[in-house]
């Protein structure tokens, strides 16, 4: 398999299935030193014991330093450095540390939380996704919470938020991107359980809101096995382009390559699949997400001769619990 790093909970969810072999590439080496400092948590650590480290509980902040101490030597040199100098960002619990958390946490959070207190804990206290669907359209999707999210959902505005001029590379209209957000959330509501939707208590509250409604990895079904599954992770340091270039034909049997496709112009990432076509086995499935815009499709399946699988792509968005995306899924086909 080969994953885009991110944040490194993909790669890690994926090792749930038991492959073989997972690289899991980024352009950004510093996205690698957080797989890697996971990794190397995870093996040491009880699920408890990771939950204190990563700092889903706040405080216990001199006993991340210890541990730290005992994780160093399964670091690479280059990560043990890197570490070793933003060791308070360690001590401070790395969950919340990310560039899209502090951006829940100043932002979104506080707004939501002063006007949808009572919503939200109504929505976490839902068992049956009928009944909560219907108090989401009637009590959360209001007049206010749209015309708030037309005022709210600029490009321009949350590109200088958020610093990073990627996310709307192919959007202009903030009107068509509010429809897109209140949509995405109609959708998850309508097949999800709040309780079991992650990012939606990290954004609204800027925090998880309990400790088995956590990214996939983190879950307490999930993470002995993947544990087990550590040994099959191989991390990779370059952009995805110039490493495919590198591989033999035939080399991965999956792709999941997550949202870079909002980090590029259409021929850039045309490039970058025609090399997931060359190096995969005839069979072998690609998946990506579009953020706020889809991809073309069309001239994807021209260009690159990927097979788009346009019902597994459906039923995959409408899996999704990631709020916002919409999931694209290919199949190569042999050349
Ligand atoms: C927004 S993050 C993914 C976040 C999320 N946790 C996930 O897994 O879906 C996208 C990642 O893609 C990486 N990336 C973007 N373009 C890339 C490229 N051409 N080659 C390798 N990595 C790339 C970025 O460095 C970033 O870490």
């Amino acid at each position: 398999m080969l994953s885009v790093t991110g944040s490194g909970c993909r790669s890690l969810a994926l090792l749930e299935s038991g492959p073989r072999r997972l690289v899991s590439v980024d352009a950004n080496p510093v996205q690698n030193y957080v797989l890697e400092l996971k990794a190397a948590a995870m093996r040491q650590l009880s699920l408890s014991e990771y939950l204190c480290f990563i700092g889903f509980e706040p405080g216990q902040r001199r006993d991340r330093l210890l541990v730290f101490e005992e994780l160093r030597e399964h670091l690479s040199p280059p990560a043990l450095e890197f570490w070793h100098e933003s060791l308070m960002a360690v001590r401070r619990g790395l969950l919340y540390s990310g560039a899209h958390e502090k951006f829940y946490a100043a932002w979104i959070a506080p707004l939501i939380v002063a006007s949808r207190r009572r919503q939200l804990r109504d929505l976490h206290n839902f068992t049956q996704v009928e009944a909560q669907s219907l108090y989401f359209e009637s009590e959360w999707l209001t007049p206010a919470w749209e015309r708030a999210v037309r005022m709210l959902a600029r490009p321009r505005l949350i590109r200088i938020l958020l610093d990073d001029p990627s996310y709307f590379e192919r959007v202009d209209k903030g009107s068509e991107l509010a429809d897109y957000i209140n949509n995405g959330l109609r959708r998850t509501f309508r097949r999800h359980l709040a309780s079991d939707v992650d990012l939606f208590g990290l954004l609204c509250t800027g925090r998880y809101w309990d400790p088995k409604n956590v990214p996939f990895y983190m879950r307490p079904a999930n993470y002995e096995r993947i544990k087990s599954h550590l040994d099959a992770l191989e991390i990779v340091t370059a952009p995805l382009g110039t490493y495919l270039a590198q591989q033999e034909e035939a080399t991965f049997g999956a792709y999941s390559l997550s949202d870079v496709t909002g980090w590029m112009p259409h021929e850039d990432l045309v490039a970058i699949l025609r090399e997931v076509g060359r190096t995969a086995v005839p069979g072998a499935r690609i998946v990506y997400r579009d953020l706020f815009a889809e991809s073309n499709i069309v001239a994807i399946e021209r260009e690159t001769g990927l097979f788009h699988e346009c019902g597994l792509s459906e039923e995959l968005t409408e899996k999704d619990r990631a709020l916002v995306f919409t999931i694209q899924a290919f199949q190569a086909v042999a050349q």
